[in-house]
């Protein structure tokens, strides 16, 4: 390391583990090199220089939301957002972004689920792990987060998630076990406690990061997320953010009495300067390759692949010349969701009506905001219309949860009142996370989920209505009747503590064990994990498993028998029916998405590790890969199973 920990004093080793400010490290005037983080995972969300927090936000190339992304199904732009995002920190001299979030998705209405992957650990941990590489590949570093049980907003600094060993790892870590693979520069650890103890002071948890998920960057902790310096010092914490003076107070004293070793401090020390040195060195190899505009293209294609049709009755896609109504101010205006991983415009968004005009030159395509109690005017402008769609949103942010997943009441009248008079009615959800229909939903004819689909998102949406792009989504959070239907909103939960007795049964490890178990009506599904419709349709067939000792191979074939070229994401689980501990009915170890051309049919292999088999044995204190028969299910969804094999191990 350049640095000589010996040149240091007391107090400059004690400067160098906490912040300088909200967004840089201490360079000790000029000792060393001052390391610039910044938010967020899908656009640059950094104060002017003079401002901080209040400091006005420099505007940025706004993403879809990782929702969005997520759904896609597509590492491949997850690798894409990130070297597009270290473009923009090369341009901003940003040294570490504050990204990805990939936090399960444990509560429908838990504030910050925009934000995340998905309900499925190895799903987050795949797009976790392709996001970081991408940034990194361009000599940027990343900060994986938030590590770890964070999956509720409401109360978030002082509660406590209570779970199981077995569930914290095969659930709430396996995410950042995966995602670590790509060897982040940092990750962050979160605001709330784990089983009693704060994670920025929990040094089992540190522990378990370094020692067997094998980390070995700096752990920075969430913006406040420090209550006690001393004691996060002592657990293996490397870095408080942002400078808190009564912390580096108390932290100076604590050495000074011996509370704190001087070794202890060290290893922090050690910890920060070699961030440091690696974001100096690595500055040095930095080089922009893409355009603002390129990257805003590319902004649009994450969506265009990412946007998921829900329902589709065949009034999709629009033909030319057909007459369409569109309604509401959610086809503009919401980009991204709330809290740090907002983005700012310099410029507007692209607009629904303009975006469906450029598509759809024969038709004629009107427009009417809500604002203004003006309903009655939108949906009287519906009537006698080819197609109208209703542009619906809900802004979900950091720092809250939703008390329902329903739509506001008002939105649901308009969706209702509208699907009255023109049953051709297409709902666009422009929402952070999934909804509650059953008040609307089968009333209307089609329903597309758009998440916040970035500043290109409502072209990538009149593409999809018009057909010009085939959708290809698919949803990465089953969408539960309502919130009674999801089994973590049947666990105690209260400002202190949030007890994980769902266990392992989170999303649709819930849903299809309770189906098994025969308690489908207490786990309504509207639509399951991993659904979403095309303009195509494919047929799956010749399975084939081959073992190759670490590995279980999956060969099979997709043929599109439709005539319009399109993809298909196919998901593999795998399920152990005979086992010696309880396992969730079925669980995602593979899957590809592949363009597939009209009439045509493409051969899928996926290479299934067979470590994403094991279970976590608590009577061993180690993952198991039990022997014996499982059966590989092949889907174009969790609850559409079209081939099934046997593999024996
Ligand atoms: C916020 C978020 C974290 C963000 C950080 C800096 O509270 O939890 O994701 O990176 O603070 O804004």
């Amino acid at each position: 390391m350049k640095y000589d920990l010996k040149k240091f004093t007391l107090e400059e080793k004690v400067r160098l583990v906490a912040g300088k400010d909200t967004w840089h490290t201490d360079d000790l005037d000029g000792k060393v090199y001052k390391v610039k983080v910044s938010d967020g995972p899908v656009g640059l969300r950094t104060p002017n220089l003079g401002g901080e927090w209040g400091g006005k936000t420099i505007p940025a190339v706004a993403f879809p939301s990782t929702q969005v992304l997520a759904q896609s199904w597509t590492p491949a732009l997850a690798y894409k957002t990130g070297e597009l995002l270290a473009d923009e920190c090369i341009e901003r001299n940003v040294d570490v972004l504050l990204a990805p979030g990939i936090n399960v998705k444990r509560l429908p209405q838990c504030g910050r689920n925009f934000e995340y992957v998905s309900e499925d650990p190895y799903l987050s941990g795949i797009f976790g792990r392709e996001y970081i590489k991408g940034v990194q590949d361009h000599h940027v570093g990343t900060s994986l987060k938030h590590y770890c049980a964070n999956n509720q907003e409401n109360s978030r600094l002082s509660q406590s998630s209570e779970l199981d060993e077995r569930t914290l790892r095969e659930i709430y870590t396996y995410n950042f076990k995966i995602a670590l693979e790509a060897k982040p520069w940092t990750v962050m650890s979160s605001y709330n406690a784990v089983n009693g103890l704060k994670v920025s002071q929990h040094k089992k948890l540190n522990d378990m990061l370094r020692e067997d998920l094998g980390f070995d960057g700096l752990i920075m902790s969430d913006w406040g997320a420090v209550d006690n310096h001393v004691a996060s010092v002592k657990s293996g914490l490397d870095l408080e953010m942002p400078y808190k003076k009564e912390n580096m107070e108390a932290l100076l004293a604590a050495v000074q009495s011996g509370e704190v070793t001087e070794e202890e401090l060290d290893a922090r020390c050690i910890k920060v300067l070699e961030l440091c040195e690696k974001c100096e060195n690595e500055k040095k190899l930095q080089k922009i390759s893409t355009t603002v505009d390129e990257r805003r293209k590319a902004a649009q294609r994450v969506a265009e692949e990412g946007i998921v049709l829900l329902k589709n009755n065949g009034v999709l896609p629009i033909g030319d010349g057909k007459s369409v109504s569109v309604i509401g101010e959610g086809a503009t205006k919401n980009i991204s969701g709330g809290g740090s991983s907002r983005v700012v415009l310099d410029r507007d968004a692209a607009k629904l009506p303009d975006e469906l005009r450029a598509c759809l030159p024969a038709s004629e395509i009107s427009h009417v905001e809500f604002y203004g109690g003006k309903i009655s005017r939108c949906i009287n402008n519906a009537y006698g219309k080819d197609v109208s769609v209703v542009c619906v949103d809900q802004i979900d942010s950091e720092g809250i949860d939703r008390d329902s997943i329903r739509l506001s009441s008002r939105l649901e009248e308009v969706i209702i009142e509208t699907a009255r008079l023109n049953p051709n009615t297409v709902v666009v959800l422009y929402c952070g996370s999934v909804i509650d229909m059953t008040a609307w939903g089968d009333k209307v004819a089609a329903i597309v989920t758009a998440g916040y689909p970035g500043e290109r998102g409502n072209a990538a949406i009149a593409k999809i209505l018009s057909g010009k792009v085939n959708p290809s989504g698919k949803t990465t959070e089953t969408y539960p009747e309502t919130l009674d239907d999801c089994l973590a909103n049947h666990c105690l939960r209260d400002f202190c503590h949030s007890i994980y007795s769902d266990g392992l049964l989170v999303g649709y490890r819930w849903y299809d064990t309770a189906k098994y178990m025969g308690k489908e009506n207490e786990a309504r599904v509207r639509y399951p994990f991993g659904y979403g419709l095309s303009y195509s349709s494919f047929e799956y067939s010749g399975l084939k498993l081959a073992d190759n000792g670490d590995n279980i191979l999956v060969e099979f074939d997709v043929k599109n028998v439709s005539d319009i070229d399109g993809k298909e994401c196919a998901q593999v689980y795998y399920r152990k029916p005979v086992s010696s501990v309880f396992r969730p009915y079925k669980e995602l170890c593979g899957f590809e998405k592949k363009l597939i051309k009209s009439g045509k049919s493409e051969h899928y292999t996926i290479t299934v590790p067979k470590e994403y088999l094991a279970y976590y044995s608590t009577a061993t204190d180690k993952w198991e890969i039990e022997k014996g028969d499982y059966e590989i299910l092949v889907g174009a969804s969790c609850e559409d199973i079209r081939l099934m094999g046997k593999a024996n191990i």
